[in-house]
């Protein structure tokens, strides 16, 4: 049946793995694009990348990190349950070509966005080198499937706790240092990390490709949230992305808009907690 979801993973601390029943996105998909979701009736929608899909099984696979209210509600559920809404392939598919070395820079929860893209450009002719970046060792997730369709890959974690003792894009930094050569970057996770990282391949002259991804809210073009100015010119990344030239972002106004609604995230994810700990009996 449409919606469901077929199994549940937790593949790290607090970050889950879905395969769910979707045969029209699954057959489709093309890497880079994403699906919006909504848990229930009355959730908000949840933009979130497909990760992976099997026309052949019309089954798609997302991966999310509980970080508020609606991913918290959505990890709640298990193998077996419907989702109540969902729609995609949104966005615009990532330009798979013949680059040459591509550098993948990932931070965050950015693996399973950059895994459908990374195994395009592997199967177009490119190298593929990852450099994968979490903030501690249950953070790091993916590593086995990123290595499977990488020519190298590098971990490292901000605490010191697996791989390289650093942030990933001090790693990066170093890869190049020791003579490493890119004819292409692919950014994907937080936006500091993401701005970083940016700063470094345009000092190097590495053409850069990044995800804003984390900036929508309705993913359909109408509610304007994701506004962004790419080379003085604004642009919906919902519509006109999510991928864009890093070196051309305007990075200090997209932290600003990222900020708005935290309040609003924080007071939804204090009720929701206080009525699991009502339902439960728990002072
Ligand atoms: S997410 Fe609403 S317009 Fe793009």
């Amino acid at each position: 049946m449409k919606n469901v979801i077929i199994s549940k993973e937790e593949i790290g601390r607090g970050i889950f793995r879905f395969n769910i029943e979707e045969p029209l996105v699954a057959s489709k998909h093309r890497p880079g694009q994403f699906i919006i979701l909504m848990v229930n009736e009355t959730g908000e929608r949840i933009p979130l990348t497909i990760a992976g899909s099997d026309p052949a099984a019309g089954t798609i696979t997302i991966v999310f990190q509980v970080a508020g209210k609606s991913t918290a509600l959505l990890s709640s559920l298990e193998a077996g349950d419907r989702i109540q809404n969902l729609i995609g392939p949104l966005g615009r598919p990532t330009p798979i070509e013949r680059y040459g070395r591509v550098a993948c820079v990932i931070g965050g929860v950015g693996a399973p966005y950059v895994y459908p893209i990374l195994k395009a450009m592997r199967d177009a002719g490119n190298s593929i080198s990852v450099f994968l970046g979490a903030r501690s060792r249950e953070l790091v997730i993916m590593e086995k499937e990123l290595g499977e369709i990488s020519d190298t890959l590098s971990v490292s974690t901000d605490d010191d706790t697996y791989g390289y003792g650093g942030t990933v894009v001090d790693l990066f930094r170093e890869a190049l240092g020791s003579g490493g050569k890119f004819d292409m970057a692919v950014v994907v996770g937080p936006v500091g990390m993401m701005e970083a990282a940016c700063a470094v391949t345009k000092e190097a002259g590495i053409r850069t490709m990044v995800s804003l991804n984390t900036i929508m809210v309705d993913g359909t073009g109408m509610c304007g949230s994701c506004r962004v100015t790419i080379g003085g010119e604004s642009k919906l990344v919902c519509c006109d992305g999510p991928e864009f030239d890093g070196h051309l972002v305007d990075w200090a106004e997209l932290r600003h808009r990222l900020g708005r609604f935290l309040d609003q995230e924080k007071v939804a994810m204090n009720l929701y907690k206080k009525s699991i700990f009502d339902r439960n009996g728990i002072k």
